[in-house]
């Protein structure tokens, strides 16, 4: 069975472009493949979290993927920090990771861009960590966005040159998991592009938000003022609420709002209601499974125990092997 492994940043709460997106790949991936999911903690140390924001970040990530339907009987769920072996990996990948190659990182120089003031060293080497993320468990599949594609390539000229260096055949190269036949994009609610890339609370609709905040955010996306001829073209900020009803709600119900935009009778209020209920209908079991297992901490520490083992015992058996080829032997 092929392995997979993917990465999840440990800032911020989920929204329902993350759910439809992705976690729904995550989940249907679970049962055909070997499934490595983890909270990516080290990788966030490089913006300096306190470590009660650090701890709290991670809890809810953990938790918002198990109440999202990762089940951690099928998939190891684990949190990075808890494989110490990935930390070694990267050391070792780091003696094959070139200063230009690096610099040259679109993410680093984004990074550099953004935040002058903190271009550490772990910065510079955040795609040797995300490779020894993906080598550790020798996966080839790699479920992410395009953005991460340099990443990846990094991750298979690291593995590439490790292999050459001793002369061996040891790590496989990954690839990004393209699951583009199903991939949907979520727009945000503010008429401009997916959701969650824009900031502001307003633009995102999370798994964690009561009814009451999910009404209130449908009822102010950005509408125009109607269609003015029969079959019009939808601009932009209405094609993306009728992509929001295409998810969320049935079949029946877009037809319904379809129509009556083409014969200009739509009213956006009631597009919008139907689209917030349906929504909320949506978000409720999610939000009400978050709640419980937040509150559930004996069964969050079984599931980061479970998760840690598993990982370690396929880390340890790599760490092991190259340990081996890089010729640190027991005397
Ligand atoms: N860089 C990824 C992101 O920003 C997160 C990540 C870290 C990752 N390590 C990984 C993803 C390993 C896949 C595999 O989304």
């Amino acid at each position: 069975m092929e392995t997979v492994v993917s990465g999840i940043r440990s800032t911020g709460k989920l929204h329902l472009g993350n759910y439809y997106g992705a976690i729904q790949n995550f989940v249907k991936m679970q049962h055909e493949y070997n499934c490595y999911f983890f909270i990516a903690d080290l990788h966030s140390l490089t913006t300096h979290p306190t470590p009660a924001d650090l701890h709290g970040n991670v809890k809810q990530v953990l938790v918002e993927y198990l109440a999202a339907g990762i089940d951690p009987e099928k998939a190891t769920i684990y949190i990075q920090s808890d494989v110490p072996e990935i930390a070694e990996l990267y050391l070792y990948m780091n003696m094959n990771a070139y200063l230009g190659e690096l610099e040259r990182s679109t993410s680093f120089k984004d990074k550099v861009r953004a935040h002058p003031d903190n271009v550490n060293a772990g910065l510079l080497t955040y795609p040797v960590l995300m490779a020894a993320d993906i080598l550790i468990h020798k996966a080839t599949k790699v479920p992410v966005g395009k953005d991460q594609e340099q990443h990846l390539e990094m991750a298979r000229t690291f593995g590439n040159r490790f292999n050459r260096l001793y002369n061996v055949d040891y790590f496989p190269e990954p690839y990004a998991f393209n699951f583009s036949a199903n991939l949907v994009k979520i727009p945000g609610l503010d008429g401009k592009g997916k959701m969650g890339k824009s900031e502001g609370e307003a633009n995102a609709v999370y798994l964690s938000d009561p009814p009451e905040v999910i009404r209130k955010k449908v009822m102010r996306a950005v509408t125009d003022g109607g269609p003015t001829t029969e079959n019009q073209e939808k601009p932009a900020e209405i094609q993306n609420l009728f992509d929001l009803l295409k998810v969320v709600s049935s079949a029946e119900t877009l037809q319904h709002f379809d129509a009556l935009y083409n014969k200009c009778q739509i009213r956006y209020g009631d597009l919008k209601k139907q689209l917030a209920e349906d929504m909320v209908i949506a978000a409720a079991p999610i939000r009400e499974r978050i709640e419980a297992i937040a509150n559930d901490a004996p069964y969050l520490r079984k599931v980061a125990n479970l998760g840690a083992e598993k990982a370690h015992q396929s880390a340890l058996k790599t760490i092991k092997e190259v340990r081996e080829i890089v010729g640190f032997r027991k005397f």
